[in-house]
């Protein structure tokens, strides 16, 4: 009797599952119509009252520079159409005629078919709640860019620096090469063009990081220190010259590949003592650029490249993109192309002097400008820079905009608009204005028109 109950018990089990239940649940679907459209509009309600909480977090992070993560705008993204979806179902135009409401019988196919839908998408709309557990960070704070900030826009000016950039691009993917060289003259063109491989070679993602630094004349090590901290969003919390450069040191480490840059060497830097990792750390590369290439040697460059100066035609071609029409006349242009050569093909003076006499089409201003710039053999090119800037100086209009000059040639590369403005009022720069507002406004004029001329930013 025992083994035939659980016989028929066995038999049976499976018509309940298998008829019973399905049945019961297309008659649930009828029956709990209004229940299941209750409940899916408390869980949308609750998820759209976690999504604009996300949101205002993200919103308010935002005004920190932060940038939102992946996965937060993800999330995001999947509640704001599971929220629309179930308006839209809600909206259905069907409800008219499913309610109990309806006289004299609801239609019962609209019915289930809603109510069916309400009930698989209070499931949806749960596992969208869920995941909001598993979102993770909702904002990162991006890195800063620090390359790329050169005053050449147009990328194409550097086609004449074309051959040079793919040499030293090649020798950056070279794994034997971990320290590369950049020499050359003063003002011939070294920045520009390592600002460039820094920003092409991080569009091509040759590097996780690239970090770029200016070293310049006095060197200081907390600076570039600091400099090289905020690049790679590193706060330190060590406050002497050894203690940072450990933590920056185990921070360049952390990169599996990263490029730093540092431009304008003027005498052997330690790189111990700044916290570059030397030669533990295969996926750590420098590019170095110097005026002078014993200095770059004295730092165990492997690879130099120097950096000449512009050939003739590349010369003429820089001067007169950047001159502009004027240059086409023809009264001008045997002047003009005379002008162009005295500049020896050093960039700075190509572009300093062609910045100067832009849109000039006066025959006297070219042949002034001829005369001013002497003709000095390559030996002499630092004259030449200082011939340009005395050229350059000469026409600065007002005696305001040349005390500015001169303030920002003492000041250095690092010039700030406060520095500017501190010295300034020192040197009595702005005459028969009193207020700071009025001062400031004044600086600022003065900038522009300096800027104008000889594009320091
Ligand atoms: N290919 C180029 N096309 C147009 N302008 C350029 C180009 N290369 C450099 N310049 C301009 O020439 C000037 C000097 O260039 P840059 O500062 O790169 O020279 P440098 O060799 O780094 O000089 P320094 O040794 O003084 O640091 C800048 O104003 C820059 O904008
Ligand atoms: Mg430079």
């Amino acid at each position: 009797m025992e083994i035939a109950s659980s016989i028929v018990a066995k038999v049976a089990e499976p018509i309940v599952d298998y008829t019973v239940a399905p049945i019961a649940r297309q008659v649930g679907y009828l029956i709990f119509y209004e229940d299941n459209f209750k409940n899916l509009k408390d869980q949308a309600a609750e998820l759209k009252r976690a999504k604009d909480t996300i949101c205002d977090r993200v919103e308010a992070e935002r005004k920190s520079a932060r940038q939102i993560c992946d996965g937060a705008q993800n999330w995001l993204n999947k509640a704001d159409k599971i929220i629309e979806a179930v308006e839209k179902l809600g909206n259905d135009p069907r409800h008219k005629n499913a309610g109990c409401r309806r006289w004299p019988f609801p239609d019962l196919k609209s019915r289930h078919q809603l109510s069916r839908k309400a009930k698989k998408m209070v499931g949806d709309v749960a596992e969208v709640m869920q995941g909001k557990d598993n979102i993770g960070p909702l904002t990162f704070l991006p890195g800063l860019e620090g390359v790329g900030s050169t005053s050449v826009t147009n990328s194409e000016k550097l086609g004449s620096r074309k051959k040079e950039k793919e040499e030293i691009i090649l020798a950056l993917k070279d794994p034997n090469l971990s320290r590369i060289g950049v020499y050359g003259l003063g003002g011939v063109g070294k920045t520009t063009l390592v600002e460039e491989i820094a920003r092409q070679v991080k569009d091509h993602k040759l590097f996780d990081e690239v970090v770029m630094v200016n070293i310049s004349q006095t060197a200081e090590l907390e600076r570039i220190q600091r400099e090289m901290a905020d690049l790679l969003r590193l706060r330190f919390e060590e406050t002497s010259i050894p203690g940072r450069a450990l933590r920056l040191r185990q921070r360049l480490k952390n990169e599996k590949s990263i490029l730093v840059i540092l431009d304008d060497i003027w005498d052997v830097l330690k790189l111990e003592k700044l916290g570059i990792p030397l030669n533990d750390h295969k996926g750590c590369k420098l590019l170095l650029t110097s005026r002078n290439q014993e200095i770059l040697q004295k730092m165990e460059t492997q690879k130099d490249f120097l950096i000449d100066v512009l050939n003739e035609d590349e010369a003429w071609r820089l001067f007169e993109d950047m001159v502009g029409d004027v240059v086409k006349d023809v009264s001008l242009h045997d002047v003009a192309i005379q002008v162009a050569q005295k500049c020896a093909g050093l960039v700075v003076l190509i572009v300093t002097v062609a910045r100067a006499l832009k849109g000039k089409d006066d025959i006297d201003s070219w042949k002034d400008a001829l005369n001013q710039l002497k003709t000095i053999d390559k030996e002499g090119v630092n004259e030449k820079i200082y011939s340009a800037l005395e050229f350059s100086y000469n026409h600065l209009e007002g005696d305001d905009v040349k005390a500015l000059f001169l303030l920002c040639g003492l000041l250095g590369p690092q010039i700030c608009v406060d520095d500017l403005l501190t010295y300034g009022m020192g040197l009595g720069i702005f005459k028969q204005i009193y207020t700071l507002n009025d001062i400031r406004r004044q600086l600022h004029r003065l900038i522009g028109s300096l800027k104008g001329i000889l594009s320091i930013a």
